[in-house]
Parts: structure tokens; C-alpha cells; sequence
């Protein structure tokens, strides 16, 4: 009798064994574990035995080896299970890392290479890149970021005002963004800190083209909102930033200037290995009444934003004499870049 268990037992795990599929686990499990499976029907002779001691030795082997067919049917239905998984996810696999983006025939533009080279060196800072929309309303643009109607630096940004209103707004309150600046707000009032974030965007204000100035041009805006965040890591990141984007012998300062939206306030410059000096853009810590507008309690949280031109860049990366060539979409002109 023990011998027919072990050798019934011995079959049972076999069977399992071979099993390749999750359907014939279960057919296995209903042949092996049911009620005319060949444990069942040895068990069913018990009665026909001899002697108390072997009818007991005989069921105890009899439900040992229920129990191990049954351990051995969820081991293998287990595995079976992963392994079909993992083929699912393999055959179901996208290359998120493929990009379709790129022309298939010339090259990107120069500020479009500008903005991606800016991406790619603040994300290598550990930033991650935030969006926000380039019409944009009054509050947004200005009364959150400290600058309420009326407020003098106002008149610094040429602004356009449009007709359109969004539903719920005032007419009269909807401009093309002067800056990037709205983005820190709408970060903040959608992304709990701590907030490391790059929005590179085109902005517009009502300056008539000429060599340094267009109204439709871009800028990068960073912001970063953590505990205890000083000046000291707003001069650091713009350091480290200054040699990742131009190189080691680059350096950077810092020098007082003044923005609503940030204090204390300054303007950030890049010394090339000449020595000369080149105004790059403004940053500072951001203002309390900002963070506050932005929904965040600046008793807990500090941090600091900059920003800067993005045309800028390109210009001086090639030495380019006149911004509206980059726009005028003459190939000759793009043709060499
Ligand atoms: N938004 C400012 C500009 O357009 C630049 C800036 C951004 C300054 C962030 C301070 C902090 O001039």
C-alpha cells in the first residue's frame, strides 16, 4: 500500500513537472486532487487494511502526498504565471525612449537646439522640465507674482492684452505671457515641494524688432522650492549650470538688481575665459507674497527662480549679429547652423 502512494505520489509531481502551460496546471490539478484522482481512490482502500497502525501509516502517507501535489500545483502555477507575464510585458513592450520628433530631413533650429541643450544639462542638474500656457491671465502673469495692477515694474513688460477672455475671467485680463514666470505659479499650485523644475516656453512683449529685440522671443525659467533653501544654493546652481552649459573655465556672479517676484533680487553674469562679461538673466528668492500666491506657507518652505533668453544663447553661442535673422527663415542663414 505505502509503496503504491509513493509511486502514485512520485507520478503526481512528474505530471507537474512537465506541465508548460497554466491551462494544463489546472487540468492537472482537477485529474490529480479530485474526487476519482489516484490519491482519492487509494485512499478509499484504507478500509480494506489489516491493522490500525496500517491503516495509519497508510493514511498519513496518503495526505502527506495530497499536501505535496497540492504545494508542487501552486509552485508550478506560480511560475507559469511570472513567466507569462513577462512575456505579456515583453510583447506589449514601448519604446518610450524612441523619438519621433526629429525631421527626417535638414536639422533642428538653432534656438530649438539652444532650448534642448538647456533641457538636457538642467535635467543632468536634476531638474525636471514644467509647461505652462502662452496666453496667459493677468493674474498669472503679474498680480501673483507681485506685481498688482498699477505696480510699477509693470510697465517693463510691453505687454499685449487680448480681447478673449477664458470662461470666468474678466475681458481685458488675458495677455501673451511676458515671461515664464507664470509657470512658477502654476507649478506651485499643482506639485507639492519640494519643486525642482526647468520651463523652457516663447514669451512676447510689444517691442518692434530690431538686432537685439524681438516680441515673439524664449526664456528658461527655473524654480526651485525645498526646506531651508538660501542664496547660497541659488549661486551654486547658477555655477554649477554656467560650467555644465559653456564649460569649466566659465564662471559666474551674481549682482544686486530688483524683481517684484523675488528678494532679495539680482541679476546673474557668465565670465568667459577673456575675462569680458556677459549679462545672462535674472534670479533671486522668491518673493514670500509669491510662494503664499502659489499656495505655499513660506514658514516651512523657501526657494529661489531665475530666468533667462533662450535667442540669447543661440546669439552668442554663434556669434550671430542680428536676432532677426534666426526668424527671417532665409536657408542660407539657418542652412550653416
Ligand atoms: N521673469 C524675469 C524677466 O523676464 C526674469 C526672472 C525670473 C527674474 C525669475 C527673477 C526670477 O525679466
Amino acid at each position: 500500500m505505502i509503496d503504491q502512494i509513493i509511486a502514485a505520489r512520485e507520478a503526481a509531481l512528474a505530471e507537474i513537472d512537465a506541465a508548460d502551460s497554466l491551462e494544463s496546471v489546472t487540468a492537472l490539478d482537477t485529474r490529480l486532487l479530485g474526487k476519482k484522482g489516484p490519491l482519492a481512490q487509494l485512499k478509499t482502500q484504507l478500509a480494506g487494511l489489516a491493522t490500525v497502525e496500517e491503516k495509519k501509516a497508510a493514511g498519513q502517507a496518503v495526505n502527506e502526498a495530497l499536501q505535496a501535489t497540492e504545494a508542487a500545483i501552486s509552485a508550478r502555477r506560480r511560475l507559469l504565471g511570472d513567466a507569462a507575464l513577462a512575456a505579456r510585458v515583453q510583447a506589449e513592450r514601448l519604446d518610450l525612449t524612441e523619438y519621433a520628433g526629429r525631421p527626417a530631413r535638414g536639422h533642428a533650429h538653432l534656438v530649438t537646439q539652444a532650448w534642448e541643450r538647456l533641457e538636457d544639462v538642467f535635467i543632468g542638474l536634476g531638474f525636471r522640465i514644467a509647461e505652462g500656457p502662452e496666453v496667459e491671465t493677468d493674474w498669472h502673469n503679474f498680480e501673483a507674482l507681485n506685481m498688482g495692477e498699477g505696480h510699477p515694474a509693470r510697465g517693463e513688460f510691453d505687454t499685449l492684452f487680448l480681447d478673449y477672455a477664458p470662461p470666468g475671467a474678466e475681458p481685458g485680463h488675458t495677455v501673451l505671457r511676458t515671461h515664464t514666470s507664470p509657470v512658477q505659479i502654476r507649478t506651485m499650485l499643482t506639485e507639492e515641494p519640494p519643486i525642482y523644475i526647468v520651463a523652457p516656453g516663447r514669451v512676447y512683449r510689444r517691442d518692434t524688432p530690431d538686432a537685439t529685440h524681438m516680441p515673439v522671443f524664449h526664456q528658461i525659467e527655473g524654480l526651485v522650492i525645498d526646506r531651508s533653501i538660501t542664496l547660497a544654493d541659488l549661486a551654486g546652481t547658477i555655477e554649477a549650470f554656467t560650467k555644465a552649459f559653456f564649460g569649466a573655465d566659465f564662471s559666474s556672479r551674481l549682482r544686486p538688481s530688483y524683481f517684484p517676484f523675488t528678494e532679495p533680487s539680482a541679476e546673474f553674469d557668465v565670465q568667459r575665459p577673456d575675462g569680458s562679461w556677459l549679462e545672462l538673466g535674472g534670479c533671486g528668492m522668491v518673493h514670500p507674497n509669491v510662494l503664499r500666491a502659489g499656495g505655499i506657507d513660506p514658514e516651512v518652505w523657501s526657494g529661489f527662480a531665475f530666468g533667462f533668453g533662450i535667442d540669447r544663447m543661440a546669439v552668442m553661442r554663434h556669434q550671430i549679429a542680428d536676432i532677426r535673422d534666426m526668424y527671417a527663415n532665409d536657408l542660407r542663414f539657418i542652412e550653416q547652423f
